[in-house]
This record gives C-alpha cells, structure tokens and sequence, in this order.
C-alpha cells in the first residue's frame, strides 16, 4: 500500500511517501525551488502544492502518482470551516476594506478555505509541465483516496509514530492548526487517543512568533534568532511582567491575556537595526516564559499519561533549548523530538497516520478520529536517521563535474583527506548521500569546520553573512558524547537531529572554542556510524589527527537560499562564498590558495616546507589511476 503525505495549507511545503509502513521519501519543496520554507503562510499561497516535492518522492520510490492508494494532506477544511462546511459556494472578497470579517476571523479565510478543500483538483492537473511525466493519469476523484487530516493529528503522528517509543505520551506546540495551538495524547498498545486540545488565539507559537517580529526578525522563519539571543539577555529583567499574561488552566490548558508588546518591551527594532540590550533581554524574558510554561503543561501531561516517555512535535518543539530543560527536568525518562518538527513533518505525519489506520483491516475512513482511542496497525519504522531526500551516485557527480570542466581530483579516502584539511582550518562544504529531511543539516548537506580554532565561529557566520550572536553546532561520534558533553546519559545517550543543548564539559570547552555558544552550551548532534557512516568516519579521523573527534556542523547554503539539495546546488554555494573546499561524493574541489597563504609559502621555513611537500604527496596518492 503506497501513501503520499502532503504539507501545502500554510508554509514548508513538503511531501513524504509511505509504502506498507515504512516512509521510502521525505522532502522539501524548498530545496527543488529554492524558495526558503516553500512560500509564506497567506492564504493567497494556499493552492499551491509542492510538486516538485512530491515528484521527487515518487521517482525515489520508483512509482507514479496513479500507482498511489492514498493521498493524506495535512489539513483538514472542515474542521476549520465549522457551520460553513456545508456550503456548496464561499463569498470572496473583491473589496476587502468593504468587508467586516463577521463570523470570520479574517476576510481572507474565504479564498484560504477555496483552495484547501480544492486541493484535490490542484493535484490532478496543475502540475508543471516539466513534471508531468510521474504526475498524470489522475483525477481529483482517483484512483487514490484523497484525505484530509487534522493538523495536529499529523504533527502528533509524527512523533509517536516515528518515535523509538513502544508506548508514550505525545505533546504538540505550534503557531495554530486549524483551531489547535498545542495538544495532548497518549499512544499505548496499538491505539492513539486525544487528550485534549488549547485552542487560538491561546498560542505560545504564535506568541513566539510576534515577539519574532517585535525583535525584528521574521516570523514562522527567524524564531531560532530569537532563542540564540535569550541566551545572551537577563531573563529576570522582564520573566516576571510577561509570565502574567500566561494563565494556566486546568487539564493542559492556557490563556495568554493580551499583550502591548511595545509597552513592556519598548518600541520595535526595525529590521537590521542595532541590537540593543532590551532586545536580548526581551528574548530571555520570552524563553524563560515559554520554558516554564511547557514544564507545566508537560508536568500535567505525565502525571495524566502515566507514560515515563514524552514525545514532541510542532514548531515550537524546535526550540532545543526548551527541549534540554524538559530532558533535565526528570518529569519524563526520554523526550524524543521529531527532526521535522515543524510543518514539513505534517506531511510524513498524515502519511504515517492514514497508512497505520489503512492497514487496519476494516477500516473505512482512515483519516477519520473523533478522539480516539483508536487502533492502528503494528509499526514497522522508527525514524533512527532523517536522510529521506534526494541522493547522488559518484558517476552523476563526476559526469557533472566533467561537463561543466570543473578541476577536481577522485579522493581514495575521503575522510583521511577532508579531516587533514579541515585541522589545517579550511572551511568546507560537505555532500554526502541522502538530504535530510527538517531543517538541520545532519552531515549530508553540511558545512564544516574546526571548533579549536578560536576565530571560527565568527569565520563561519561572515562566510554565511549571518548575525555576529549566532552559534554553530559541533557534531561528535555517537559514543563519545560523555568525553565532552552532559549530560551525556540523557535520551539513551543518543541526540542525532540537534535537537537538544548540552553542557561543554568545563574541562573540554577551552579545547572546542568555536563550538561553546556564550552560555557554555552547545546544540549537540552525535553521529551514529549505522546511519552516516561516512560523516562518523570523517569525524574519527578529525580526532585522530588534533585529539578532538569534534567537527562544527552548520547547514550548505548561501544567504536567503534554503539548504543545497543538489550538486549544481552546491557547486553554486561553493563557487559564490570563500569555502575553500567542497567534498562531494568522492571527489574533491579547491580554491587557489589566497595571496597571503602564498606569501607565506615563499618565506616558509625548512620543516614547513617539508610539511606541505608531506602533504603534496598525500594528495598524489589520492588520486585515482
Ligand atoms: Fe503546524
């Protein structure tokens, strides 16, 4: 039974491929279009569907869309559209000034409702011409079975779904669903039920997200700024005045009173402006307040549950920071996160959730839940890696290489001759097998470098034209995270999706000072050499030549540009930034070395000259006959 799970109502439009229980795709229409997150969540970008997403799941799976059973979308209209749900015709606004929004929230809701319950026409025949070919010979009616699923179902799914987890409790924290903002549920012996719902305008997403834009930033995009800056900030300063807006209710519910923003935090800083002290202690004072605030809620969640293990899912669940005070607070045994917590991970959630109901024999909606609890069949997955995109043979590579008459050399051993380059402080762009599905780059469309160099963390962000407080994330061999983390015994000592902070151990942090972020603290990914082994291996022989098996691991991308997806991708990245090296499947591309490194070269003394023909000769070697 083949299940295409499809993210397309609100922003990171993705697409994900289920078949017989275990996901074979996963992708984001970003990294096919270039276009950061897809489009912007407005409803005038409802209608659009992430075809070159799905066209890619498809070709992975080697199936077309008409050999497809069902089709799970992650939304679901009737449950947004309430007493209007019955309606053969909606009113759109011509003139929107003339319109008061009546029973709707926004003028717009409308159009947005239109193309969402329309969704099934948009797949049937508005795909680009140049994908065509895997996406014709269906209509809106069939062959599969188009379902729509409730948004937070697909993000709770997600989780408990794609977790190590037998049994759990589930919690989900975004901007909104349909109507959800956060909800609960708890996956036991084969069956999910609801335990509740918080319901918009309450919204610690959404609260995130307009701070977000008070700051100065992004919203639904730079929310990750924001927590970089609360490190940095007195979270006392203002934790106090802004925790009085959040009333907590009974049974996991919240309030958020309303909020002046600029009278408690003062005016607005416009995009790009200074950065002033307020601003950072306007973000510690809103992670202080969003921490706190899901240790409650999580804390009712387990003593309801009555499971040891927690499961999370939604954007707000990318904030690791929040993540590692949940794991250090003991209220649950493992907290696993899903790597594509934001919307992107709707898709392989309602994939997921329509494949374990489908698979139920007979079941007669699979979409359905009324609160469940309900069956649904064995599992045959868990997510151990988030590689489900696009990946490239060497031969495609090289025929790349050749056509466009770029210089490059075969290397013999690729990790031997990345780590030496990269413990002589070159900075370099590694692509490697599957793209990850989420937003982190895990080792397979990463740039890295040398977290002992003291200047690198700065190097990096100049060479990402990225803010001077943003950190970088240092990777580390699975079972070596205790050597210089902690605390290292946490989530089965595993954190493989960069998920969660950790301590530097204080005796390692002056050994890995680009890694350390202001507050001793770094956003950890350890590598397991069974899911990227050829990442594990680079990062074993980086230890064997500096003592340290820690490489800094930040996303491929240029500014304003989503992660690269493909070679052409990345040899635009490497060619329009001052990487100094791309390492590509097994091959190899550099820069001519600057003029200050010839310089030095000239006036190099003996045994630096005898270190570079040593390493000269090394490099021959690589070379394939
Ligand atoms: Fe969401």
């Amino acid at each position: 039974m083949i299940t295409l799970g499809i993210n397309a109502a609100f922003h990171d439009s993705a697409a994900a491929l289920v078949v017989d229980g275990e996901p074979v795709a996963a992708s984001e229409e970003e990294r096919f279009t270039r276009i950061k997150h897809g489009k912007r969540p407005l409803p005038f970008t409802a209608w659009e569907l992430p075809f070159h997403a799905i066209d890619d799941c498809l070709r992975q799976a080697g199936v077309a869309l008409a050999d497809v059973d069902h089709v799970a979308y992650s939304y679901d209209p009737a449950r947004f559209l309430g007493a209007h749900a019955g309606e053969p015709t909606l009113s759109l606004p011509l003139r929107p000034s003339a319109h008061a929004p009546g029973e709707w929230e926004n003028v717009w809701d409308p159009l947005f409702a239109a193309y969402v319950v329309n969704a099934p026409r948009q797949l049937a025949s508005g795909a680009p011409h140049h994908l065509r070919e895997r996406l014709q010979g269906v209509r809106h009616d069939g062959p599969h079975r188009f379902h729509f699923v409730g948004h937070h179902l697909c993000h709770q799914a997600s989780a408990f779904l794609a977790s190590p987890f037998e049994q759990c409790a589930v919690m989900t924290l975004d901007g909104r669903g349909e109507r959800a903002s956060t909800s609960y549920g708890v996956y036991r012996d084969g069956h999910y039920e609801s335990l509740g719902e918080v319901l918009v305008p309450h919204s610690l997403g959404l609260l995130y997200e307009r701070v977000t834009t008070h700051l100065g930033f992004l919203h639904s995009s730079d929310e990750y700024k924001v927590m970089a800056m609360a490190a940095m900030g007195d979270r006392h300063r203002w934790r106090d005045a802004l925790w009085r807006h959040v009333r907590l209710q009974a049974a996991g519910g919240y309030e958020l009173a309303p909020l002046d923003l600029a009278a408690l935090f003062g005016p607005a800083r416009e995009r790009g402006g200074p950065m002033e002290q307020r601003h950072l202690d306007a973000a510690a004072a809103l992670q202080a307040v969003l921490e706190d605030t899901v240790l409650e809620l999580a804390g009712w969640l387990r003593s309801v549950s009555g499971l040891p293990d927690l499961a999370m899912a939604g954007g707000v669940a990318l904030n690791c920071v929040m993540n590692a005070r949940l794991r250090d607070s003991g209220l649950f045994d493992r907290v696993w996160v899903q790597p594509a917590a934001g919307d992107a991970g709707t898709a392989l959630g309602a994939a997921l959730w329509v494949d374990a109901r489908a698979r139920l024999p007979g079941t007669a909606d699979p979409a359905r839940f009324d609160g469940g609890p309900l069956a649904l069949a064995p599992r045959r997955w868990r997510m151990d890696h988030a590689y489900l995109g696009p990946g490239f043979e060497d031969e495609d590579i090289e025929a790349l290489l050749q056509w466009a008459r770029l210089p490059y050399t075969r290397l013999g051993d690729v990790a031997s001759a990345t780590a030496r380059r990269l413990a002589e402080g070159q900075v370099i762009g590694w692509f490697q097998g599957r793209m990850e599905f989420g937003p982190r780059a895990l080792g397979a469309r990463s740039i890295l470098a040398s977290p002992l160099l003291p200047g690198m963390q700065a190097r990096l962000n100049e060479l990402k034209d990225r803010e001077d407080f943003r950190p970088v994330a240092p990777a580390v061999p699975q079972e070596r995270l205790g050597e210089w983390f902690s605390p290292a015994e946490a989530n089965d000592a595993r954190a493989p999706f960069m998920l969660f902070v950790y301590d530097v151990l204080p005796h390692q942090a002056p050994r890995i000072p680009s890694a350390c972020h202001s507050d001793g603290t770094a956003r950890v990914q350890t590598v397991d050499p069974a899911t990227n082994p050829a990442f594990h291996a680079l990062l074993e022989r980086f230890g064997e030549l500096t003592g340290v098996p820690v490489l800094i691991n930040t996303s491929f991308n240029v500014r304003g540009e989503p992660i690269v997806c493909t070679p052409q991708d990345a040899l635009h990245a490497f060619h329009s930034t001052p990487l100094d090296a791309l390492v590509i499947g097994s091959f190899l591309l550099e820069k001519p070395r600057r003029a200050a490194s010839s310089a030095t070269r000239e006036g190099s003394s003996a045994p630096a000259r005898e270190a570079e023909a040593a390493h000269d000769d090394a490099l021959a070697a690589e070379v394939a006959p």
